[in-house]
């Protein structure tokens, strides 16, 4: 299986002009942005969960072939129509506890900062919601365990921004905000997320932090992935890393955006109180899935080939150590063989040959992490079913 090299180089102001402009097709508006109402996300193979937003993620085969995903088996979730952007008239503004603000263009942002590569896993914090459904069901697109994905982001470090915009002491949270439009219970609002300071200026061994992303792969960000800009916060939910970036707002506080104010929280009963009194999700937990076989996949007896991914929590530092197979429900486990590079905020790939019987009935597996952190074999429940990391289980039917 071929395993792509981890890149980590600078990339040159051309080749970022030259993605904005491959993928710009600007119309003589006079607003910078107007919404496309796309049915199907363009060059995609993925199974579709929602059309109108697009929320679609891959078959789980097709995760496994290379470390970086590509694009057309990466999944999209979108809570509002695809903005287009007019790059003409488009500026990124920075406010709020600033020293200046900034309203910049984004040849303005290729001028002026360095821009460079990260590679780091998005994953849906719903991730695994249809297993917290098989608990008791809850709301929201029934994911799979495929709304994850391992990308190359090139873009400029949101650090340096922030430093050129200067921080007035008070400043501790970073808020995005995006320029498409969620209509929820009769309001028409922007996306929104905001990240602790701490993490919007961290600097980790890897180099990995948040980014101001232009392009995804090498080649500009796709329409669905949040053309012309989007956020990448490494370690943390994807939630946070908000396509079509139009606003960036330093406070003293988490943005009051739906998104972080009153969704994507941990409740089990929903009630008013219990809202406001969550916090919000940032982090992702460690977490895994097998990838092949499929579900009910059936083999035949002996040594079989198992292949997934795992991915460690979004601690800074924290990697992959290890990832254990077992085909007698847990009571024994194997060691797979991990085939990708593991870094942090990153998932590895693994692989192993595992023998079955015919009296096997699923796979499982689990993640360990270099903390010696194990992922759990069971989770508590949750309405949104959010942060889905129990032990991955396959069933299988092992023919004679
Ligand atoms: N940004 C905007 N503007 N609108 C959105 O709906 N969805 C978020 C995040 N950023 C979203 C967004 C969620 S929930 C996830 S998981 C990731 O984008 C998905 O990114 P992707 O579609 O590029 O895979």
């Amino acid at each position: 299986m071929p395993v792509q090299k981890p890149h980590q180089h600078d990339l040159s102001r051309r080749h970022w002009l030259g993605m904005a402009a491959a993928s710009t097709t600007v119309g003589l508006i006079s607003q910078p942005w107007s919404f496309a109402q796309q049915p199907a996300a363009e060059g995609k193979q993925l199974i579709v969960r929602g059309e109108l937003p697009m929320n679609a993620e891959p078959e789980l085969k097709h995760l496994v072939g290379s470390w970086e995903t590509p694009v057309k088996h990466f999944y999209v979730r979108s809570h509002a129509p695809v903005p287009k952007v007019d790059l003409a008239s488009f500026r990124l503004t920075v406010e709020g506890l600033v020293d200046r603000k900034l309203s910049i263009s984004m040849a303005e942002l290729a001028d002026r900062f360095p821009v460079t590569e990260i590679t780091a896993t998005l994953t849906c914090a719903g991730n695994r919601r249809s297993e917290h459904s098989l608990v008791k069901k809850v709301g929201g697109v029934q994911w799979a365990a495929g709304p994850i994905g391992n990308a190359r982001w090139g873009g400029v470090r949101l650090a340096d921004v922030l430093r050129l915009a200067g921080l007035k002491a008070e400043a501790k949270h970073v808020w995005f905000e995006s320029v498409d439009e969620v209509e929820k219970n009769g309001r028409t609002f922007p996306f929104g997320a905001s990240i602790p300071l701490s993490k919007a200026l961290e600097k980790t061994r890897t180099g990995n932090a948040a980014l101001l992303a232009t392009t995804m792969n090498g080649g500009a960000l796709p329409p669905d992935h949040g053309y012309p800009i989007r956020t990448v916060v490494p370690g943390y939910v994807g939630a946070r890393s908000v396509k079509w970036l139009g606003r960036i707002v330093v406070s003293d506080r988490p943005s009051a955006n739906h998104y972080v104010a009153n969704a994507y929280k941990l409740v089990t009963e929903g009630s008013q109180e219990e809202w406001k009194a969550a916090q919000p999700i940032y982090q992702f937990p460690i977490n895994s899935a097998i990838c092949n076989p499929a579900a009910q996949a059936r083999v035949g007896r002996g040594k079989i080939d198992v292949s997934g991914y795992a991915l460690p929590p979004g601690d800074p530092g924290r990697t992959i150590d290890r990832v254990e197979i077992s085909a007698d429900g847990g009571r024994t486990w194997q060691r797979s063989k991990i085939i990708s590079p593991a870094r942090e905020y990153c998932w590895c790939l693994w692989q192993a040959k595992i023998a079955v019987s015919t009296s096997t009935k699923q796979l499982v597996i689990r993640a360990i992490d270099s903390a010696g952190a194990v992922q759990p074999e069971t989770v508590d429940w949750n309405m949104k079913g959010y942060l889905y990391n129990a032990w991955y289980r396959t069933p299988i039917q092992v023919g004679a």
